[in-house]
């Protein structure tokens, strides 16, 4: 029978710790809001005794998402009494709240760190748990540094701590140092040993990514008997950041067979929540990141799109729709090949092109794609129009009078009154409009928008930055909602602001494509 894995996020105080991330109380509720329709086990919401404004961020999580009894709420104290009364009075008013507590177990900590001998150590723990005991029933132990401490030692503290009532213990690696056969089998031998003194103490391992093995050594430890893991969205977290949840996840649905084990998440919300954690803490997700990175399901290269398109396994072990996808993107570029153009060009409805007329359009698709780093729908519709009006073909749609084409802009930045004028073409015609904005974007894009009177939410902008020094490529990438579809669209230019502008006409013209794209075929089709 396959085992039950807890999840325990802990987003909200080791990713936390990212310099840059902190979060206010409104972004951390709304955070653990969402984590909580993710389907984590157990919230970490901070570390309450470090400021007045964490310790008020954690009580409005405990008391606004842990209202219900299919969540444990907790938070972070060393071993002090201080630290622990304010983690109760934290998250005392979740249904089920719990304090974690952390002391060091290996000699760099206790020597180095506390000056203190083992026993002394080994006390302030047992002593500490008692008295959390007096507050709460749910108490976890952490032995900070584990992986690096002696075995034996490490083993005497968490079997008194077990006595002294802890109910969940956790083994962290705490520098990343873990190596997976390793902490696999220290792992199991603790597990051993807890499940004959308490089979109701669960065991959890905490693993850090500073050799790029947070991943891996989780998962060993699941191998090997933990029954709780503590992971970050998007892998964010001190240093190298922690294990990423959507990884462990994802590895235990994908390698059912090999760990027979799985956990409440819902996985169609893990995109959402990887969205929402990086845009609040604006943290970027690395592009080739498993799972949440841009390219995590994008395919660009020609080998690979042509095997896709013939059998999706061919080149797919999770499928996109899985982690709150739409779809598989593949992308064109210059290392796209026929089969993947043919197949945007038939979804775009050109599904009876005679094979001399594809080549045609291929050529004048692969001349973009050098010139662009990607291409559009819009850029197909253009790039057909183009090859038939130089091959005389009459009747030919002026697929371009559909498109937009930033021409010039200026943009104003002030506290006062952000403001920025656009000229755009359309086909033959040049609109030009100004607009008043909360911010130089705000400005740029209502000007936009009043040109192109097409609706559209911006849900995401990010921008980042390609190369460095003076001349550097601004990358921007926004994320649009038109009609309940989003539409995602990037651009790239040394002046930030048309970055921007680009990026929104992409999107724009995404969304025209599409409409273009319900047209019937017969509708669209060249008559020649
Ligand atoms: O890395 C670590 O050891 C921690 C503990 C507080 C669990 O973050
Ligand atoms: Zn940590």
């Amino acid at each position: 029978m396959s085992r039950k894995i807890w999840v325990f996020d802990t987003t909200l105080r080791d990713g936390e710790q990212v310099p840059g991330a902190k979060l206010n109380l409104y972004e951390k509720v709304e955070i653990a809001q969402q984590l909580k329709k993710l389907g984590v086990d157990i919230i970490e919401a901070g570390f309450p005794a470090s400021s007045q404004g964490d310790f008020d961020a954690v009580q409005a999580v405990a008391q606004k998402v842990g209202k219900t009894s299919d969540i444990m709420i907790t938070a972070l104290a060393r071993a002090v009494q201080a630290d622990i009364d304010s983690v109760y009075h934290a998250v005392k008013g979740a249904e089920n709240p719990m304090i974690h507590m952390v002391l060091g177990t290996s000699d760099i900590h206790v020597e180095k760190k506390f000056s203190k001998s083992k026993d002394q150590i080994l006390q302030i723990g047992v002593d500490a748990v008692k008295y959390a005991k007096t507050l709460l029933p749910e108490v976890q132990y952490s032995t900070e540094d584990a992986s690096r401490s002696e075995f034996e030692y490490l083993w005497k503290t968490i079997e008194a701590v077990m006595k002294a009532g802890a109910t969940m213990i956790n083994v962290p690696d705490t520098v990343g140092y873990a190596e997976p056969e390793e902490f696999g089998a220290m792992i199991y031998k603790l597990n051993d040993r807890m499940k004959n003194l308490n089979p109701n103490v669960l065991l959890s391992v905490h693993c850090h990514n500073d050799l790029g093995m947070a991943t891996a050594n989780t998962l060993a430890a699941i191998k090997n008997g933990a029954d709780k893991v503590e992971c970050t969205i998007n892998g964010i977290g001190e240093r190298a950041g922690n294990a990423a949840l959507e990884e462990v996840v994802m590895a235990l649905n994908t390698r059912h067979a090999i760990y027979n084990a799985d956990t409440r998440i819902n996985t169609k919300e893990i995109m959402n929540t990887s969205r929402l954690v990086s845009s609040f803490m604006g943290l970027d997700v690395q592009v080739n990141k498993a799972i949440t990175g841009d390219n995590a399901f994008a395919h660009s290269s020609g080998i690979h799109q042509d095997g896709l398109l013939k059998s999706r396994d061919a080149y797919e072990i999770v499928h996109p729709e899985d982690v709150g996808l739409d779809d598989m993107e593949l992308i064109l570029t210059a290392r796209s090949g026929r089969h993947a153009v043919k197949n945007a060009l038939e979804k775009l409805g050109f599904s009876q092109l005679a094979p001399e007329d594809f080549e045609g359009i291929f050529e004048g698709f692969l001349a973009l794609a050098d010139a662009k780093k990607e291409v559009y729908d819009h850029d197909l519709y253009v790039i057909v129009e183009n090859y038939y009006e130089k091959h005389d073909k009459t009747n030919v749609t002026n697929y371009s009078d559909h498109f937009f084409e930033v021409e010039d802009l200026q943009v104003i930045s002030n506290s006062s009154f952000p403001s920025a004028s656009v000229k755009i073409r359309k086909g033959g015609e040049v609109f030009k409009a100004s607009a008043v904005g909360t911010g130089p974007i705000d400005a740029l894009y209502s000007a936009i928008a009043e040109i192109t009177t097409i609706k559209v939410k911006l849900v995401e902008y990010d921008i980042s930055s390609v190369s460095r020094g003076k001349d550097a490529l601004g990358k921007v990438k926004i994320i649009v909602e038109h009609d309940g579809e989003k539409y995602i669209a990037k651009a790239a230019d040394t002046d930030i602001l048309k970055a921007s502008a680009f990026a929104y006409m992409n999107a724009i013209n995404s969304v025209v494509s599409a409409g273009l794209r319900k047209v019937s075929v017969e509708e669209m089709a060249i008559t020649r």
